[in-house]
């Protein structure tokens, strides 16, 4: 069976109970769940002012917990094991390093000056680790999600997902955009969060017609964001702001590229190119959807994942065979458009296409890839979901 199934929300939850009782030996009384992302079109432009399109996805992070009476945290997961916080200290970055995604949440609502009551969890996920999905703004958005619990408050959606990044951005180095944290907060079922990174506005754009199957497949190759690779793309992209000279890649023209191509040098111009091409055709596809014009928003797809490989160059071998696989499909096999989703170095391809032809699609990639490759993709399906929250 090529086509994975995602696991109820209830499901899951029940499991992060019973872990809880059965590591901690504490009664779940709370329970937050936040998804993983997956992005249509807009990327690598969420830090450039651009527009990026994508939704939340049927595969969560929940996190079941109880108050235990004392001034710590105790927080375990499958493979991690338990990690104990001491929540009277302003939390810092330190190891074990998986823990820095709950450190710098936690410090989130410390500096909002929220004493934190002691509290056991447990966490449990659907969300693929390290593959382009989000796991980790799932994560950091179910725990601030978690901590509004235990405080009996409710932060606007917009600040906790300006928490959650600022988690990421101190306490796990990666210098993430707004993208991944906006769609695990402000995620709705049946909805794309297409977000205007220079606002910080992010617009709902009904997904529901029935016809229409978004395909995920995760190449399971995957390079760590923090490798670098992430930071040095950001870095390129500041660059090239500053040769052109303007103050937002919304304000820079494709021929202003082109004027100071030179200028810009290889591989700024490239990148250059990538980030304003891209704004252009993320504004296209939200266009096209809204019309159901599959006919324009297939080949902005392709030409979004052409200019990631060769211009912002974040694809790789694994994520250009399971594209070429799709593409070889085509409109007639019901394929309207794949590209890499993500940040890329690995990670998964999001692939649109007509419903009752999914299960072949999906059978294709799966059977193509690991000929190809001798990896087994793991494939599934998911509609728009709702975002963080507690159950
Ligand atoms: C990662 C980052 C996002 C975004 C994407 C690329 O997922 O966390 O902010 O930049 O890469 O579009």
């Amino acid at each position: 069976m090529p086509l994975q199934l995602n696991e109820p929300l209830q499901d899951l939850a029940a499991d992060a109970a019973a872990e809880l009782k059965k590591h901690l030996d504490a009664d779940a009384a709370l329970t937050a769940a936040a998804p993983g992302r997956v992005n249509l079109i807009g990327e690598h432009i969420d830090y450039c002012d651009g527009f990026v399109l994508p939704f939340a996805i049927e595969r969560y992070i929940v996190i079941a917990a109880a108050e235990n009476g004392t001034r710590e945290a105790r927080i375990g997961t499958s493979c991690e094991g338990i990690v104990t916080l001491d929540l009277t200290k302003r939390k810092e970055p330190g190891v074990p390093k998986w823990a820095n995604y709950l450190r710098g949440v936690i410090r989130g609502f410390q500096d909002r000056g929220h004493t934190i009551p002691g509290f056991d969890a447990y966490i449990v996920s659907s969300v693929p680790l390290g593959a382009g999905l989000s796991s980790s703004a799932a994560l950091e958005c179910a725990m601030a999600t978690l901590l509004e619990g235990l405080l009996d408050t409710v932060l606007d959606t917009r600040e906790k997902a300006l928490l959650a990044q600022r988690a990421e951005h101190d306490f796990a180095g990666v210098p993430c955009g707004i993208m991944d944290q906006f769609a695990s907060a402000f995620g709705k079922v049946n909805q794309l969060v297409l977000i205007d990174c220079r606002s910080g506005e992010p617009e709902m754009v009904p997904f529901e017609n029935p016809d229409l199957t978004v395909l995920i497949s995760n190449t399971t190759v995957h390079h760590e964001l923090s490798d670098g690779g992430y930071a040095a793309r950001r870095k390129n992209t500041e660059d090239g702001l500053a040769v052109i000279g303007k103050d937002s890649w919304r304000d820079v023209t494709m021929d202003e590229v082109e004027a100071a191509w030179d200028r810009l040098g290889d591989p700024v111009n490239r990148r250059s190119r990538h980030v304003v091409g891209e704004i252009a055709r993320t504004i296209s596809a939200a266009k096209a959807l809204k019309e159901n014009d599959f006919e324009t928003l297939g080949p902005l797809m392709s030409a979004s994942h052409d200019s990631l490989r060769d211009d912002f160059e974040v694809s790789c071998k694994e994520l250009d065979i399971l594209v070429d696989i799709a593409r070889g499909i085509g409109r007639e096999g019901g394929v309207i458009g794949a590209r890499m989703t993500g940040g890329g170095f690995g990670g998964s391809t999001v692939t649109l296409c007509e419903s009752d032809k999914a299960a072949a699609i999906a059978a294709t990639l799966a059977g193509e890839y690991k000929k190809a490759t001798g990896i087994d993709a793991q494939i599934f399906a998911s509609r728009p979901a709702e975002g963080a929250h507690l159950l």
